[in-house]
């Protein structure tokens, strides 16, 4: 991918360098529970410091209403989370633009970090206000993007700030961005997109792009019981979206013009209700008692998407393909995805995934570390694979064209 800068190619050392990172990490009663996200930070900051620059964090954290501070959603505790985790001191300023954050940034020495107060506290953040980001740009000399995971959203902080300084993407969203272009940009063929998950009516554009890129879509969770029910299937008491019907049945036609093959189940476990202990049985798709409701794909079902896996050079997964919070209805999940792991690291296959519920069941599965790349973005993984250009990502793309390098030194 050469459609962007990178932390390589922009001249950082002595540069105070502002870092739109994702600190929007799970937090309970004051304490971070996930630092997934913060340690993935970590060989941006690392390269940062030892490039020489000193560094800005910016991020926003939660949803604060009307653009108010709201000190439940102050960044403090995540900046002190990020501490332990680097296993050096990071600075922290209450304020993201103008005296508070200036005399902050001022106290900073080569090689240390500072996380400034979340951006969502001013209103010009979400309306990308250019008066707020020339007062973000105000602060830094050059502009790292490393939040993927916020790209999907037109903010000043992580898309407007890109037109005003020299701008590249830092280490997690160049290997996020290189991931998903090994995955459906420019792949190996055949690729198959496994997509699973409650309902259609959420994840249209998500099949219909899909249908135009890959060979196979294996569907599963509750969106397949709505695709059999529009094949005439009997789907007894499952959940199913009647409005969708039709909407399936295009998708079905549309996959065959153009050489998709959807893979529907065969076989389902099945039961009266979705609790634990209750009464399973596995029966074929033709043969769904009335009473009873799909909870998890059938065994006949998981041998034959291993088989189309196994066929492939490359997977995309989003979604479970059961309902996989609930025991014994994580088994077609939990298979799949193994085997998926074991082709990964077999060097048989490339496998990318993210979105939503996925990293929790990967995770549920054991292999949140056997895929090729896992993306820790939810909406911005979603809308990507609904083929949206991300403005987070086009803005770092513009940079690149309107300054016309190749290498841009500042
Ligand atoms: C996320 O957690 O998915 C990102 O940080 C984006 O958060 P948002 O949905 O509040 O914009």
């Amino acid at each position: 991918m050469t459609d962007f800068l990178t932390i390589n190619d922009i001249l950082i050392r002595g540069k105070t360098v502002l870092l739109r990172a994702d600190l929007n990490v799970p937090m309970q009663s004051g304490r971070v529970t996930d630092h997934e996200r913060l340690e993935r930070l970590l060989p941006t900051l690392h390269d940062l410091r030892s490039g020489g620059a000193k560094i800005v964090i910016l991020s926003h954290f939660g949803r604060p209403k009307d653009g108010k501070p709201d000190p439940a959603l102050s960044l403090r505790p995540v900046a002190a989370a990020l501490e332990t985790i680097l296993g050096q001191p990071v600075a922290f300023a209450e304020d993201c633009i103008g005296a508070v954050a200036e005399a902050a940034i001022h106290q900073l020495s080569v090689g240390e970090v500072l996380v400034l107060e979340n951006t969502r506290f001013h209103a010009g953040e979400e309306a990308n206000d250019p008066a707020f980001a020339a007062q973000l740009a105000a602060l830094g000399d050059v502009y790292i993007n490393d939040a993927f995971s916020c790209a999907h959203r037109a903010h000043a902080s992580t898309e407007g700030l890109a037109h005003l300084l020299p701008s590249g993407a830092g280490r997690l969203m160049q290997a996020e961005l290189e991931a998903l272009n090994h995955a459906l940009g420019s792949p190996e063929r055949p690729v198959l997109a496994v997509v699973g998950g409650s309902k259609i009516s959420t994840k249209l554009d998500l099949l219909n792009n899909l249908i135009a890129k890959v060979d196979a879509l294996v569907l599963g969770g509750g969106m397949a019981n709505t695709f059999l029910a529009a094949k005439g299937v009997a789907v007894g008491a499952s959940l199913v979206e009647p409005n969708m019907l039709d909407v399936a049945r295009e998708i079905i036609a549309k996959a065959a013009a153009k050489g998709c093959e959807i893979v529907l189940p065969k076989d389902a476990v099945v039961a009266s209700a979705l609790k634990a202990g209750v009464a399973t049985q596995t029966v074929a798709v033709s043969a769904i008692p009335a009473d009873q409701m799909i909870l998890d794909l059938g065994s006949q079902s998981v041998k034959e998407i291993k088989e189309t896996v196994a066929s492939c050079k490359t997977v995309v997964w989003n979604g479970p393909l059961g309902a996989f919070e609930i025991e014994p209805f994580d088994h077609a999940t939990n298979q799949v995805a193994i085997e998926v792991a074991d082709l990964t690291k077999r060097g048989k296959i490339l496998s990318v995934a993210g979105g939503g519920d996925t990293v929790a069941a990967l995770a549920h599965a054991g292999v949140t570390h056997g895929f090729s790349y896992l993306s820790t973005a939810g909406g911005a993984f979603l809308e990507w694979l609904e083929g949206k250009d991300l403005p987070g990502v086009a803005a770092l793309r513009q940079a690149v064209s309107k300054r016309k390098v190749g290498r841009a030194i500042l």
